[in-house]
């Protein structure tokens, strides 16, 4: 670790301990939270890390500059995965300057205290370190409203923040020529492969919100010249830094393949029963599909997945003339994440009386969604007859010409 180029240094660290991101998302393989250095005549320091791994940050800092000071300390991001160290830099480097937004400085002075020696910056300003020249631009909810990116000029270099990045810890080298998803004993392809999985699944349930805002950064960083990503969470993307922002690009876009996400929560059975039911006519017919139970598994890996396929089906049980809550939670969690363009269909089983499948298919409208059945609702045990998943896996069929 260290070297990215000779002025660019990484001083991040991998977070192997936490097993819950931001409280809700597991986290198999870990995460990084990256931070550089760029050293030229004046040395700026990207973004910083989790407060746990102060020692470790600190030591990686000084292994890369001995003695020197920092003498720029450049916020992209408040999150406090990426800024509950600046407390540590500003006490250590009293005189370092802070270089954030209009947006930034509140923040920092909430978590921070901080109020003095902010240099504030807008669109396009630049600093110099010497030769190197770093220069901001705004990418507001990105994952933040105050979030901003850093063009290192004269290496082509983005310092992104969030953007274009992923979970999974790094495992062998920062930069994707070297570096493996850590933890993952799939072979891929290549390092883009290794994390394209973790790379959606931090998407959908991190900034699966902003497509919008992500698509106007796209759109504004489409004028530089990019030859090196350096993300906050992640590998440093050179050989597929292209194919990163076009992953981006397509997931917020809300693009996706052909294949249908199947999530369900299930009482006693019978809803799952379904659920399998459906796969099985899926798989029959060469239809690509992910099944997620949402009583056994984390939510994280069903919103990755709505972010993969084009159709959606959803399946729960009535529960208090409602729709079961794990799948209520869900839907308020895909409408949260404003998922565009997708199929639908919903089924579910009831007792007395059906309300899950009508609910289901109301969220699912409101948002858009093209609804391929009035949806299969079905009361007390499940059987084909009752729920026809097989006319269901036609209509899906239908819809894929
Ligand atoms: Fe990795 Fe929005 O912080």
């Amino acid at each position: 670790m260290g070297n990215i180029s000779e002025k660019i240094r990484y001083v991040g660290v991998n977070d192997l301990q936490k097993v819950i991101f931001e409280g809700m998302w597991p986290l198999p393989f870990g995460v990084s939270y990256n931070s550089y250095l760029v050293v030229d005549e004046k040395v700026a320091l990207i973004d910083t890390a989790e407060a746990g791994f102060a020692r470790e940050y600190m030591e990686n800092i000084r292994r890369e500059i001995g003695d020197r000071k920092v003498d720029y300390l450049v916020v992209n991001h408040m999150e406090p995965d990426h800024s509950s160290l600046i407390s540590m830099i500003r006490e250590a480097w009293p005189e370092v300057r802070i270089v954030g937004n209009a947006k930034t400085v509140p923040m920092i002075k909430g978590y921070h205290g901080i109020s003095d020696n902010i240099h504030v910056v807008k669109e396009g300003d630049s600093i110099s370190l010497g030769s190197s020249t770093l220069t901001f631009y705004m990418a507001p909810m990105v994952h933040w409203p105050e979030t901003m990116v850093t063009y290192f000029n004269e290496e082509k270099t983005l310092f992104s923040g969030d953007a274009f990045g992923t979970f999974g810890a790094l495992d062998g080298g920062i930069t994707d020529s070297c570096c493996r998803l850590y933890g993952c004993t799939d072979v891929a392809e290549n390092t883009f492969e290794a994390f394209r999985e973790e790379m959606r699944r931090y998407y959908s349930n991190i900034v699966g919100k902003f497509g919008q805002t992500v698509q106007a950064a796209l759109k504004k960083l489409s004028g530089l010249e990019i030859s090196r990503i350096c993300s906050t969470h992640g590998p440093v993307w050179e050989n597929h830094a292209a194919d990163v922002v076009s992953y981006y690009d397509r997931l917020s876009r809300y693009d996706a393949d052909n294949g249908v996400c199947i999530v369900y929560a299930s009482m006693y059975g019978n809803t799952a029963k379904a659920a399998k039911a459906l796969a099985s006519e899926l798989e029959k017919r060469g239809i690509d599909y992910a099944v997620h139970n949402l009583c056994t598994e984390n939510v994280s890996y069903a919103y990755r997945d709505v972010f993969k396929y084009n159709t959606l089906v959803v399946g729960a049980p009535t529960y208090n003339n409602d729709i079961f809550p794990p799948a209520y939670n869900f839907m308020y969690g895909v409408s949260a994440r404003l998922v565009k363009n997708r199929n639908f269909a919903a089924f579910g089983s009831f007792t007395w009386a059906g309300a899950s499948v009508k609910l289901l298919n109301e969220m699912a409208s409101k948002l858009g969604f093209k609804l391929l059945s009035e949806g299969l609702s079905f009361p007390q045990a499940y059987s084909p007859e009752k729920c026809d998943m097989s006319a269901l896996a036609d209509r899906i069929m239908q819809e894929r010409g």
